[in-house]
């Protein structure tokens, strides 16, 4: 299991405290969420962001882009520190074009996802997973932290996992919203390899927080 607190709700007056406790924690990556105020209606971390938590931590960076034009800010997050890109595929004209941009985020060594979002097929990404290092299912509407889990998106889960499962894929399925020890224990038992978790990871005391998720498994 790949525990990833979502920084979006990290106390940012504190930093360098909450990273420390997140790493006592033993979470292995953080999850930054890249919003550009059209593709989602909020706004929140530019590079410059990224290149100080990049600075701050050695934890792996997965940064999740929640953009318009995944094809420029790829870039621009790749150059800040990415270590994963996981971007849209709503927000790419046709399979082409996501296919193209994997391949791209790949051929700079860096590791390539993309992302569902609640009313969007999981068909959409089934044909792409021989391409992919992970597939991101959102399990609330992206935009904000803080909302309800939505259990429909455990169906998608079981069905990524029985796809990469009969092809033998290396491909990780990861979910993102609303995760708190409760849906983390169905996400996980649906197929989950990679939890986001942002309030839940971030209220309180985050050492403790986290080893409530990681008592869900010896995995
Ligand atoms: C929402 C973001 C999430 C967010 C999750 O659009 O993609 O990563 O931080 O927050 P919680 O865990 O509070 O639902
Ligand atoms: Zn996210």
């Amino acid at each position: 299991m790949i525990l990833c607190p979502s920084v979006l709700s990290m106390d940012f007056a504190e930093v360098r405290g909450q990273l420390a406790a997140v790493k006592a924690g033993k979470a292995q990556w953080l999850h930054i969420d890249i919003m550009d105020g059209h593709f989602v209606p909020n706004l929140t971390f530019g590079p410059d962001i990224v290149k100080m938590i990049r600075r701050e931590s050695d934890l792996f960076l997965d940064v999740h882009i929640m953009v318009d034009d995944p094809v420029t800010y790829a870039k621009v997050f790749i150059e800040a520190g990415a270590d994963l890109i996981t971007f849209h595929v709503e927000a790419c004209p046709d399979q082409k074009a996501i296919l193209d941009l994997i391949r791209w985020i790949h051929s700079t060594g860096k590791k390539a996802g993309v992302s569902i979002r609640p009313q969007t097929p999981v068909d959409a990404v089934l044909p792409l997973l021989p391409e992919l290092d992970l597939v991101l299912v959102m399990s609330v509407h992206p935009g904000f932290g803080g909302q309800s889990f939505m259990p429909e998106s455990l169906d998608k889960v079981k069905t990524l996992k029985a796809a990469i499962q009969a092809q033998q894929l290396d491909c990780l399925i990861q979910i993102d919203g609303g995760i708190n020890a409760t849906t983390a224990k169905l996400a996980l038992e649906a197929g989950v390899d990679a939890l986001v978790a942002g309030s839940f990871v971030f209220k309180g005391d985050i050492v403790a927080n986290l080893n409530q998720l990681w008592a869900l498994t010896s995995r």
